[in-house]
């Protein structure tokens, strides 16, 4: 966690309400493979990181809430007892629509002030949205001791982001952000929503992610619409996901779906047993394969669910290119953000500078380049 950034936002949060927070920290989270399987009720293999989201908290007699954006050094304030969405695509219907849930679910909370900023930039595919979420929910439940587990704040998170901000999200971001753990990454099974930690230890490898500086934006109904389609086609074959479908299910159909869809169906039915054969391959040990599965992601993702765009396919050929990258593909929902790439230890500089140079001169812009260190999920800051 960056201290700097604490300091930041406890200073900003002193400076503006004057009085001393209650802190949190709530991280992003980068995603082994796994892609657009949660909402499929599949696997996922995510990891919290030690970049995300420090907010500060407080109860207040004023009368009303507010919530300081302190990057954007934008405030808002708002009544408890008149909520409604705030413009598509503002960062303030993250806020209002985990506060909105919670009084759903007949928790009473008071007024309040909340100041955050963060460490990962928006749009990244790192999930600063679920990070935010989670902040706000985890700092309400102890100012107001709500008594909420983790598995329903998260599920508030969720929700949150279904009803205020629009994306139609599976739980993998909101879960690697609460349940983080140091040095582990977890197979979630998204229909349980039950994960198996592992260790994370490559030796000679690490990964890296390398963002392409295009912002997607989930809310843009590309995300919904897959999600459609996924369960239209659960529906035909009569399961309750495609979790439960089988490439051989599917053929079944295939005179019935367009061949457009049929190729989103089939990569995730595909994806969902590359994520338990990538936990197999990590068990044994085996780099390689693990590698091989998570360039075939970025395959499928790239040209069966078609969620990605030029730059991110531009980095991952170029990892191809590249022997000592076992493998990469883009991360998140898609669309912009980054790639994850694992990459031999004492080549990965010499690959980001590589990298970094024909980025620049085939696009005209920079790519970022970080390290990533697993992490603990959304805890208080002592
Ligand atoms: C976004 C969503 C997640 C997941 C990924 C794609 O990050 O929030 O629920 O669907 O996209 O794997």
């Amino acid at each position: 966690m960056n201290t700097e950034l604490v300091q930041k936002i406890k200073r900003s949060f002193i400076d503006t309400y004057k009085t001393e927070p209650l802190m949190i920290f709530s991280p992003g989270r980068i995603n082994i493979i796994g892609e657009h399987t949660d909402y499929n009720d599949g696997f996922v293999f995510p990891a919290a990181v030690n970049k995300g989201i420090v907010a500060g908290i407080h109860k207040s007699d004023s009368g009303k809430s507010t919530a300081f954006a302190v990057d954007k050094d934008e405030k808002i304030e708002f009544s408890l007892d008149s909520l409604k969405p705030a413009t598509a695509g503002s960062w303030e219907n993250y806020i209002l629509g985990v506060v909105a849930e919670i009084q759903n679910r007949s928790k009473i909370i008071g007024n309040f002030n909340i100041a955050f900023g963060g460490d990962i930039p928006g749009g990244a595919g790192m999930s600063s949205s679920a990070a935010l979420e989670n902040s706000v929910v985890f700092g309400l439940n102890e100012l107001f001791n709500l008594g909420l587990s983790k598995e329903e704040m998260i599920l508030i998170s969720q929700k949150a982001e279904h009803n205020y901000v629009g994306v139609k999200c599976g739980i993998m971001d909101q879960y690697a952000s609460m349940f983080g753990i140091e040095n582990h990454a977890l197979l979630l099974d998204c229909r349980t929503v039950k994960a198996k930690p592992y260790k994370i230890d490559f030796k000679d490898y690490e990964l890296i992610l390398i963002n392409t500086n295009v912002k997607h934006s989930l809310s843009d109904s590309a995300y919904n619409d897959r999600r459609s389609v996924c369960e239209s086609i659960a529906d035909m074959l009569k399961v309750k996901a495609l979790r439960d479908a089988t490439e051989y299910d599917l053929e079944s159909i295939k005179a019935n779906v367009t061949p457009e869809n049929y190729q989103k169906a089939l990569y995730v039915i595909q994806e969902n047993n590359r994520v338990v054969a990538a936990s197999k391959a990590m068990e044994a040990d085996d780099l390689k394969t693990l590698g091989a599965l998570i360039y075939a992601s970025h395959e499928g993702l790239q040209n069966q669910y078609k969620v990605s765009c030029d730059e991110l396919d531009f980095l991952v050929a170029q990892a191809k290119l590249n022997g000592h990258v076992l493998g990469a593909r883009m991360m998140g929902g898609g669309f912009g953000g980054c790639t994850i790439n694992l990459v031999a230890k004492n080549e990965s500089e010499a690959f980001q500078t590589q990298v970094s140079k024909v980025y620049k001169e085939k696009f005209n812009k920079e790519c970022s380049i970080y390290a990533v260190k697993l992490s603990e999920g959304t805890h208080l800051i002592k």
